[in-house]
């Protein structure tokens, strides 16, 4: 039989929640990788550093081989000192939502080149923080990442030693910006290398795959995936596994966000695979991120999967979680 091996594999962009859905949803992340960026919009955001090690250290008593780095919610009355204390604490990224731009986020910053943010941010790079930015304006949807370039231009020209991260790049206009800036960086999802709009809207609507940034064109689609399959040294891999429960997907409204934890590693060494690009999968899931996010002291982990399609369930939580299985697996991680 076929295997492939990869080394504590990383997952940049990760939700998680809290309760009962936290419990159900980590093993997916912290069995097979070493460590993930672990997002703040709870539904009480992390915007203090005590929040923040709080939520670390529930996650940490749960997963003990498991690396979380949860990002500290961008917020204006973040102080010199509460920046100093998280820095010592271990925290090192914090998380921009432009207000009301995605889930969770009616906290988020309503105006970010105003005064007092730059003065955050001025702090926050003097200390060596990283910042990763929800990079979406709040106009037509399929233009809000192109929109807020502007933005990203002033951060990245006005905070040059700031290491910035354009979360779940979704649009082929975003690479320009990754050349122009040594300081950008960007993640990229599974769900928008291997899909477009049509798989949300072109037939009968799939809840499941409605997300933010929105999946978008066929190009965008296939730009994304050049980069992630050479692993452009500006890249690197983040789920933003997101998931909902059936009350908030399956109603008049749903809720934004695609629960792939479980079907991450299987699915990254198919696509891989089919595009003869497994040499570089490595660099692509875990090597990229070391380096851009200056990682150390991660808990060794070797995974092997090999050439047979997983067994996934189709839903947990007495069905209330459905796992969207949104694309081919031929791939399965070895217990
Ligand atoms: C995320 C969520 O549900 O928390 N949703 C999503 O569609 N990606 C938030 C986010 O990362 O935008
Ligand atoms: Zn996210």
């Amino acid at each position: 039989m076929q295997t492939f091996t990869l080394h504590n594999p990383l997952d940049m962009h990760l939700h998680l929640r809290e309760g009962d859905l936290l419990k159900a949803v980590l093993p997916f992340s912290a069995t097979p990788f070493s460590a993930a960026v672990v997002m703040p919009n709870l539904s009480t955001p992390l915007s203090t550093p005590a929040l923040a090690l709080a939520y670390q250290a529930q996650i940490t008593a749960l997963a003990p081989h498991f690396k979380p780095l949860v990002a500290l919610y961008l917020n204006e009355e973040l102080s010199k000192e509460s920046l100093q204390s998280a820095k010592e604490q271990g925290l090192f990224l914090l998380k921009l939502y432009p207000k009301n731009a995605t889930t969770n986020s009616a906290q988020g910053v309503s105006d970010i080149l105003s005064p007092k943010m730059l003065e955050i941010l001025d702090i926050a790079q003097d200390l060596g923080f990283i910042l990763c930015v929800h990079a979406e304006s709040v106009g037509f949807v399929l233009e809000r990442e192109f929109e807020f370039h502007p933005v990203i231009h002033t951060l990245a020209k006005t905070f040059n030693k700031l290491t910035i991260i354009l979360e779940h790049m979704s649009d082929r206009r975003s690479v320009a910006l990754l050349e122009q800036y040594p300081n950008l960086y960007a993640t990229l999802t599974l769900h928008h290398l291997t899909l477009n709009l049509d798989a949300l809207a072109g037939g009968m609507l799939s809840p499941h795959l409605f997300c933010k940034p929105l999946l978008k064109t066929p190009k965008d689609q296939v730009t994304l995936l050049e980069l992630a399959l050479k692993a452009h040294k500006k890249v690197c891999f983040g789920s933003d596994s997101a998931p909902h429960l059936l009350a908030t997907k399956h109603t008049c409204t749903c809720a934004a966000g695609v629960f792939s934890a479980p079907l991450l590693l299987s699915g990254l060494c198919t696509l891989f695979e089919k595009h003869n690009a497994l040499e570089h999968l490595q660099d692509f899931i875990s090597t990229n991120a070391v380096r851009i996010y200056r990682l150390t002291d991660l808990p060794a982990k070797t995974i092997t999967l090999q050439r047979t399609p997983p067994n996934l369930p189709n839903a947990l939580l007495d069905g209330q979680l459905i796992i969207p299985h949104f694309m081919p697996l031929e791939w399965s991680v070895l217990k």
